[in-house]
């Protein structure tokens, strides 16, 4: 957690949750109803790549029957990064004062949201945690598990960011800590990107607070993850660590 001393901080201001979906036809209209009844005041952006079973249109008839569900439609599929980018984009634009990562296939229950969001108070960016007392994940194969604590480790020590759970994708930004990350510079596609934004934060001085939840793993459809989404993380966060302690060497011996 990094400390941002005595800051004290505005009202929230209105909250836009932000669903990235590739292929979730049999989740949408579970996980936006889900977000709705949780926290009624919320809206609801679905930022849909294309996807080929019809999601972006199930998105459209959820959205043209409630004034609170928006649809961001994408010309194909760029990865989760690109997507979230994408929705930062549209929700900062039109002046929501929180913008909320979620997944649409129920890891991140919905119901857990109001607790994120009472921390979001505090603190200017609000990490829903697997791995930190009073987290945990249900229904996840060990290898899936040892993935994810591994690059969870690995992050953490390679970057010296003091964050358990630095991949989740269970978040709350104030629109402010968004607009001091350097959105413009982010190239990262994949689940890295989750890495690359707390590790800006933490940089920039923001403050950072993990709050424990519980990651269901998905009952329907199928798991994007990949060996390319694997590798582009292990490549960039070794990139970033070696980056920084170069950065750090040279300043300490100027040529
Ligand atoms: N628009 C778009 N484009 N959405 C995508 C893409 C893409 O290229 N790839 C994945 N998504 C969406 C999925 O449809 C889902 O809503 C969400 O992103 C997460 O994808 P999953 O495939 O369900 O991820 P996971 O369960 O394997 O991974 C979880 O753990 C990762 C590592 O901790 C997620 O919580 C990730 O956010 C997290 O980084
Ligand atoms: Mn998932």
């Amino acid at each position: 957690m990094s400390d941002g001393g005595q800051r004290t901080y505005g009202p929230l201001g209105t909250t836009l949750v932000i669903i990235p979906t590739y292929n979730e036809a049999e989740n949408i209209g579970l996980i936006v109803g889900r977000v709705r009844a949780a926290v009624p005041e919320a809206h609801v952006l679905v930022a849909d790549d294309n996807s080929p079973d019809g999601t972006g249109k199930l998105a459209d008839e959820l959205a043209s029957g409630d004034d609170q569900v928006h649809v961001l439609h994408r010309k194909g599929k760029e990865g989760l990064g690109a997507a979230y980018l994408a929705g930062f984009a549209w929700g900062l634009e039109k002046g929501y004062g929180v913008l909320v990562e979620m997944d649409a296939d129920g890891s991140h229950q919905p119901e857990e949201l109001p607790r994120l969001l009472t921390a979001l108070t505090g603190a200017d960016l609000v990490l829903g945690s697997r791995w930190v007392p009073g987290g945990r994940v249900v229904n996840w194969p060990k290898s899936r598990e040892f993935l994810s604590r591994g690059g969870s480790t690995y992050s953490r020590l390679m970057l010296n960011v003091p964050i358990r759970d630095v991949t989740g994708g269970y978040r709350a930004f104030r629109r402010e800590t968004l607009e001091g990350l350097g959105l413009d510079e982010v190239a990262s596609a994949g689940y890295c990107f989750q890495v690359d934004l707390a590790r800006r934060a933490v940089r920039k001085g923001f403050r950072v607070v993990e709050v424990p939840i519980t990651f269901v793993e998905r009952e329907l459809g199928d798991s994007k993850m990949s060996k390319d989404i694997v590798v582009e993380a292990l490549w960039r966060v070794t990139q970033w660590g070696l980056r920084e302690r170069a950065a750090k060497l040279a300043g300490k011996r100027p040529a």
